[in-house]
């Protein structure tokens, strides 16, 4: 679903990806772990274009977004493919990114409606049973800012997924999150994992790291150095970095 390939991206002298590969089949869930600014919030955002990579490929659903000729140059599928091949992937944010006026049902209907085309009355079927999904269709008529954290979290998970992307890409979705919030919205997160969403996830918890992923991957300074089973990860990342780094967090 997912294919990455020796993605490399600099921003000026700082190269931030130095050549990560990672490959994510259907169904699966992946976890990302590392310290901050080893590039992982880089990384995502280039599965999706938010940022553009300088060099590797990228294909998602065995579709090419991007790949680098022999001569080296990055060549990146024309805008109207482009916009479709991203429209695959949804995306949850650290810090939710809701629309501050709108309400949580206008939140949830405006991409559908405005992108796809999704005439009005089915986005509102759409979006009340997204809602419902994630516990909030109380909260249908409420401003975000009304919302405490993890509602908030759950209203963008379920604005991601009106778009029905097939594959989710989550930047630490628990990491503003007051510890008795990230419970609800690492529920939510479980249950799509059961229903077999390809998901991609950027994560501190390792418990659900350890419980949902498939396979556990750590950045460091630019590099994806240890991708590999959960449970194998857990008993043995493979990767002094890696250890260490497990060591800190658990
Ligand atoms: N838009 C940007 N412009 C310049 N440098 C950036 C930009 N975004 C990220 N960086 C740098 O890239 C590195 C990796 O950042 P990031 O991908 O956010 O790491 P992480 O998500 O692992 O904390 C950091 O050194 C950060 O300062
Ligand atoms: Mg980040």
């Amino acid at each position: 679903m997912i294919e990455a390939q020796a993605l490399r991206k600099r921003y000026g002298a700082n190269e931030v990806l130095r050549g990560v590969s990672l490959t994510v089949r259907r169904g699966e869930v992946a976890a990302i772990i590392g310290p901050s600014g080893s590039g992982k919030s880089t990384f995502l955002r280039c599965l999706n274009h938010l940022e553009t990579i300088d060099s590797g490929a990228i294909a998602i659903e065995g579709e090419p977004l991007v790949a680098t000729d022999a001569a080296g140059r990055c060549v990146y599928v024309p805008d109207l493919q482009l916009r479709r091949i991203c429209a695959k992937t949804g995306m949850v944010f650290q810090h939710f990114n809701l629309f501050p006026h709108l309400t949580v049902l206008e939140n949830l209907i405006e991409a559908p409606m405005v992108v796809q085309g999704v005439p009005r009355a089915e986005a509102v079927a759409r979006a009340e049973a997204l809602l419902d999904k994630v516990g909030l269709a109380p909260k249908r008529d409420s401003y975000p800012a009304r919302l405490s954290g993890g509602q908030k979290q759950r209203v963008a998970i379920a604005r991601a997924l009106a778009m029905q992307p097939a594959i989710m890409l989550f930047d630490e979705p628990t990491s503003a999150l007051d510890p008795e919030l990230t419970g609800e919205v690492l529920r939510t997160m479980r249950e799509l994992a059961e229903e077999r969403m390809t998901m991609l996830v950027v994560t501190h918890e390792m418990g659900f790291a350890r419980e949902v992923a498939h396979t556990v991957a750590f950045m460091d300074q630019g590099e994806l150095v240890a991708a590999r089973p959960a449970r194998e990860f857990f008993a043995d990342p493979g990767h002094e970095r890696a250890r260490a780094f497990l060591n800190h967090m658990l």
